[in-house]
């Protein structure tokens, strides 16, 4: 089931329901190591990604179950904190387990963390954080050795608001003796997801969803019962495959407050939106209007849909500006859109224009990764004939089950 085939050309109608949200569900697994009691975790996505975080808990010594209800982890007898080599690999988001490990075993040993193929993405925000909380880093044999007799409190500054790096503080923050004051903190709704399941636990913590934290360290945490919410990534995407595709679509649940920049772009594509209880309405245009759109940290339009409306955009009325403020090497994607006939010139590593051409024809394209591959399986929506979508496994890093989602919305899509 590598590849997606898709027979574009297809108008959505219908709803779907958005899953829970990868980039909360990962930290707040990796949270649940503070707490050495058992605690219920609901609505996390089936994924691979939640899969590789689930054996990264067990391999450390932590029970953990997938029930209907939720996964239980019961972290009462973590016994190491060495990570497996392939696991972490795969995963940037393992990374998030480094402020959790080092709270809970003073001693980390961990090999470089992977994740999608994008940009350089170093880590050194999130080390220089935990060293003045007093970790100390050495690197053996490829691998990086954390070690801190004494975890403490620090006032942290940081230049840029990295949401990983502000988790691995608040997770390391939580249990540390004293407090720690982090200016410049990462917004997402991601991290006030991981405070909030914290807070339930017993952590105190001030400013969540501001970019200054205070976490007063040292407290016992307890075991709780937390839902992880929608997923705004996949919720944005589905929005997107509707404003290029066509038709009008409702999306469950999406979480409509986190979502303000996403809904401004799409009625600057042309779409209409209107929130309720049941979650968002979108109706398309008849062809998307052209955009001027620039990533930026929360509450600014996310990095994780540029892709999918760089997409859109390869049908859209005229030309469109995309910048790419977030992360390098974030339009690998084009050169697949390409094989679909868009045409897009990339003027530099952080900006493409984008010429509308009238219809796209179904291709063989590539996903590279994630985000790009969900991208490609719009297009292949938007396309006249058939698409077909190699390269799934990134596109189930982050989607449960992208083809069924946009059946569920009238689209031909099956998994080959
Ligand atoms: C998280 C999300 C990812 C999203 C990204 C930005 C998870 C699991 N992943 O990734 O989906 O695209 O936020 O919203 O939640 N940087 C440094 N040094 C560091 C850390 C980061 O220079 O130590 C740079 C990165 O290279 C990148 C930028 O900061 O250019 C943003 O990275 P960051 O916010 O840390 O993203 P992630 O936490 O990796």
């Amino acid at each position: 089931m590598d590849s997606i085939r898709i027979q574009g050309g297809i108008a959505l109608q219908g709803k779907v329901r958005v899953q829970g949200s990868k980039n909360a569900s990962l930290p707040v697994l990796a949270a649940t190591l503070l707490v050495g009691e058992e605690s219920l975790i609901r609505n996390c996505p089936r994924i691979a990604d939640v899969y590789s975080m689930i054996s990264l808990l067990k391999s450390l010594g932590c029970s953990v179950h997938w029930q209907k209800r939720g996964i239980a982890v019961d972290s009462s007898q973590v016994r190491r904190a060495e990570m497996p080599k392939d696991a972490v690999k795969g995963m940037r988001s393992s990374l998030c387990l480094l402020g959790a490990l080092i709270a809970r075993c003073s001693e980390v040993v961990m090999e470089h963390p992977g994740g999608c193929v994008i940009g350089e993405r170093p880590i050194d925000l999130h080390l220089s954080a935990l060293r003045q909380m007093g970790v100390e880093f050495t690197e053996e044999e490829g691998c990086l050795r954390a070690v801190s007799d004494r975890l403490h409190g620090a006032d942290i500054a940081l230049p840029f608001p990295s949401v990983g790096a502000t988790e691995n503080i608040v997770l390391a923050g939580v249990m540390a003796e004293g407090d720690t004051v982090l200016e410049g903190a990462a917004m997402e709704p991601e991290v006030s997801a991981l405070c909030l399941f914290l807070q339930r636990c017993g952590a105190w913590i001030e400013g969540v969803g501001t970019d200054r934290l205070v976490i007063h360290g040292g407290r016992r945490l307890y075991g709780t019962d937390f839902t992880v919410p929608a997923d705004r990534i996949v919720a944005g995407t589905y929005l997107f495959g509707c404003i290029g595709a066509g038709g009008n679509v409702l999306l469950e649940q999406a979480p409509e407050e986190e979502m303000r920049s996403v809904l401004e772009a799409a009625e600057q594509m042309g779409g209409r939106v209107y929130a309720s209880r049941e979650g968002i309405y979108v109706q398309a245009p008849a062809r998307p209007a052209a955009i001027e759109l620039v990533t930026a940290p929360y509450p600014g339009f996310p990095t994780d849909l540029q892709s999918v409306v760089l997409a859109v955009e390869t049908r859209g009325k005229g030309r469109s500006r995309i910048r790419e403020r977030i992360f390098e090497n974030r339009f690998r994607v084009v050169e697949e859109l390409e094989k679909m006939g868009a045409s897009v010139e990339v003027d530099s590593p952080e900006s493409v224009l984008v010429h509308g051409v009238e219809t796209l024809q179904g291709a063989h394209v590539e996903a590279r990764e994630l985000r790009g591959g969900a991208a490609l399986v719009v297009a292949g929506l938007m396309a006249e004939g058939e698409t077909f979508v190699g390269g799934c496994p990134y596109i189930y890093r982050g989607y449960e089950n992208i083809g069924r989602d946009f059946r569920e919305l009238g689209a031909r899509v099956a998994s080959v």
